[in-house]
């Protein structure tokens, strides 16, 4: 993981993410290794479903899907996201309005507060594969800002 204002490039800790809402854990690559934390995570804070999602050369209507998620919405459920290979990148907005820029790869899990203007997008490797984390799906939608 990796964080920075994006208007200055300044860097972001993981406090400063924490002190706006921003949950992060570095798990392991490897699902053996990662298994268990995710697992506890998830019983921790009732996750209780989960499901996969790819996006790449392969995808259909991979441009139109981007164009989608760079869209700046919000929902109001948690975005949870454990990135088990390639990268992505969210944007987050801060308190006083600014993009706070969180580059994730594989190993990274991240929290998006319910309420939290974000958008989202790939960046050079264009192609991410990550674990979508849920307390239920009912009413997960976007809402654009
Ligand atoms: C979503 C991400 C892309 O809403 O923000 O699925
Ligand atoms: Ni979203």
């Amino acid at each position: 993981m990796h964080a920075y204002l994006l208007e200055s490039n300044a860097p972001l800790s993981q406090d400063t993410l924490a002190a706006e809402g921003i949950l992060y854990w570095q798990l392991p690559k490897d699902e053996a290794a990662y298994a268990a934390p995710l697992q506890a995570i998830r019983d921790a804070r009732g996750y209780v479903e989960m499901d996969q999602i790819h996006l790449g050369d392969d995808t259909p209507e991979l441009e139109a899907k981007l164009d989608k998620f760079f869209a700046e919405h919000l929902h109001t459920d948690e975005e949870i996201r454990f990135v088990v290979g390639g990268a992505g990148i969210f944007d987050l907005r801060d308190k006083d309005d600014r993009w706070m820029r969180v580059h994730v790869e594989a190993g990274d899990l991240i929290i998006v507060p319910a309420n939290k203007y974000h958008r989202f997008t790939l960046d050079e490797q264009k192609t991410i594969t990550c674990k979508r984390l849920f307390q239920d799906t009912s009413g997960w939608t976007p809402v654009p800002r």
